[in-house]
């Protein structure tokens, strides 16, 4: 436990009925750091990350946010966080730049800072032809490019970002990637909640393995592969093995492969 840590999530437990999303789960992040959430669907990694924001309640445990409660102090948590939620923006009727005067309104930013850094990251992601387009009209990926920008304006300490690479082309991902590390050089922290293995690995500082709502492991890429007692191993190979998927995959794919008439390449 440490005062300086961004979050601190103490045995935290939140069902829904008899599912149990989170049963008994903890981690810290510190500033400056990229802090992953890797699982397979359904493991609970929305659920956490709501969680950290207060749109959900605990049932058990604790979490803090810059030292406050979600449960009290959502608001002023708030302030300072950037969120990019599972699902595209929901703003279908306004346009980006409506979204972005909206949200820099609200957060009471300096228009002509707001101005310089919109510029920046338009550009940056090649989305500024469609800064006056009904959101409605936008592709899956350019909505998810606004939904990043509108997160970043107000340079929050903490960046939350639930799969944020859905979507995007090859060459924006890695402009987000950059984007996410830039933020962490200069004191930030992110957590980045992903099912994607090659993204965690290849951005996160420390990873915390969800399965089931449990962390079955939480480290560097170095301590994982120790953990998962195959140093050298690619994340794939220790993420199969630590969430015990590894058998069940190779199952999956020989049933598969039965079903397709492929089972003599097996
Ligand atoms: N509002 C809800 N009501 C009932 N069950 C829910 C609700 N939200 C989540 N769950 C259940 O909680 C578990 C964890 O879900 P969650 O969305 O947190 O997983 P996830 O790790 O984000 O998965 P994905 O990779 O598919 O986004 C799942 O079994 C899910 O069905
Ligand atoms: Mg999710």
């Amino acid at each position: 436990m440490s005062k300086n840590n961004i979050v601190e999530v103490t045995n935290a437990e939140k069902a829904f009925g008899d599912v149990r999303a989170i049963d008994g789960l903890s981690f810290d992040v510190k500033p400056g750091e990229i802090f992953g959430l890797l699982g397979p669907n359904g493991a609970g990694k929305t659920t956490m990350v709501k969680l950290i924001l207060g749109l959900l309640e605990l049932d058990a445990g604790e979490i803090t946010v810059f030292n406050l409660l979600p449960s009290t102090d959502e608001m002023a948590i708030k302030q300072d966080i950037g969120y990019v939620s599972e699902e595209p923006l929901i703003y279908k009727s306004m346009t980006p730049k409506e979204l972005f005067n909206f949200t820099s309104s609200i957060r009471k930013l300096k228009p002509e800072e707001v101005s310089i850094k919109l510029q920046r990251y338009l550009e940056s992601l090649e989305a500024e032809q469609y800064y006056e387009k009904l959101v409605a009209t936008l592709s899956r990926g350019n909505k998810q490019k606004m939904q990043i920008i509108a997160a970043l304006l107000h340079e929050p300490k903490l960046l939350i970002m639930d799969e944020p690479l859905t979507g995007l082309d090859a060459k924006s991902a890695r402009v987000v990637k950059e984007i996410l590390e830039l933020h962490a050089e200069n004191g930030g922290s992110v957590i980045l909640s992903t099912h994607i293995l090659e993204v965690a690995e290849e951005v996160c500082d420390r990873i915390c393995i969800i399965n089931k709502g449990k962390a079955v492991a939480t480290g560097t890429m170095d301590e994982l592969s120790k953990l998962a007692d195959k140093a050298g191993a690619d994340l794939e190979e220790i993420f199969l093995k630590l969430t015990q998927q590894d058998e069940s995959v190779n199952l999956i794919i020989k049933n598969l492969r039965k079903l397709t008439g492929n089972s003599n390449n097996m």
